[in-house]
């Protein structure tokens, strides 16, 4: 658990955001994904700082709170669903809840999974800006749960799924006032979110693991296909295939695409 000051926390993220986007903004973008949180308004901030022309810049947004942060700085909005059919964005940049040390992430705790991965996939180069209190050995150390994006109507039955998949208590997230119901998405779906117990990574597996889910422990790739696998769910909130040597303890972690 962290006892950073909030103002600390905040000086975190900001680093974090000024070395990922002084380090991976690429000269003459024309196609940026940004996505949603609140470490992502620092890169917004990085990006202003850098001074360079963004006259002919598009910045797809991955969500409403994505999206006002785009429009708030001044920057020019494209939705995801407008940008012409092939184009590859040059960049895009996203927070993240936790990040193991393959650099996989958890995504989600912002309700944002769906349209940040769709984003991050179509991009050439997913830079994922997290600051040093999301690095741990593997995900599900500090973040306790995996969001999972579902249709409402089929939320209770993939609760049942992920209970046979070791689940312990998986809930549908509420909204932040409760005569309001669950939380709905940009999509209008529900988020639940999953304990699991923490999720193998590689070198777990070259030790002799199987990552299988025997009691309950899963391997990060294993656990995100299962759970993509079941009907009604949208998206799951791991985000794998990240690799790079550009990680730095400062926190701009990049890599490739995730899938
Ligand atoms: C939203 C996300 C965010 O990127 C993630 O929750 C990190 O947020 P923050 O930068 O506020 O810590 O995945 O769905």
């Amino acid at each position: 658990m962290s006892t950073m000051s909030a103002s600390a926390v905040e000086e975190a993220k900001r680093a974090a955001a000024k070395v990922a986007v002084e380090n991976h903004y690429p000269k003459n973008a024309q196609w940026v994904g940004i996505g949603s949180g609140t470490t992502i308004v620092y890169v917004v901030e990085a990006i202003k700082a850098l001074g360079v022309d963004i006259s002919a810049t598009k910045f797809i947004p991955t969500g409403y709170q994505s999206k006002q942060v785009i429009i708030n700085a001044g920057f020019t909005a494209v939705e995801f669903d407008a940008i012409p059919p092939g184009t590859v964005l040059d960049v895009a940049f996203d927070g993240a809840d936790e990040v193991d040390e393959d650099l996989n992430c958890i995504k989600g705790g912002g309700a944002c999974l769906f349209q940040e991965k769709i984003v991050a996939t179509q991009a050439k180069e997913f830079i994922c800006v997290a600051d040093h209190r999301k690095l741990q050995p593997r995900l599900l150390t500090n973040w306790k749960a995996i969001p999972v994006e579902v249709a409402p109507i089929a939320a209770h039955r993939v609760i049942t799924k992920l209970k046979e998949l070791g689940s312990v208590n998986p809930v549908i997230r509420p909204s932040a006032s409760v005569k309001e119901g669950p939380l709905k998405t940009d999509q209008d779906f529900f988020i639940i979110d999953a304990p699991f117990k923490p999720l193998l990574i590689k070198a777990d597996l070259e030790a002799g693991h199987d990552g299988n889910g025997k009691d309950g422990v899963w391997a990060v790739e294993t656990l995100a296909s299962k759970i993509k696998a079941i009907s009604g769910v949208l998206d799951v909130g791991i985000f794998r295939g990240l690799t790079g040597p550009q990680a730095t303890a400062a926190g701009g972690v990049g890599g490739e695409r995730p899938v």
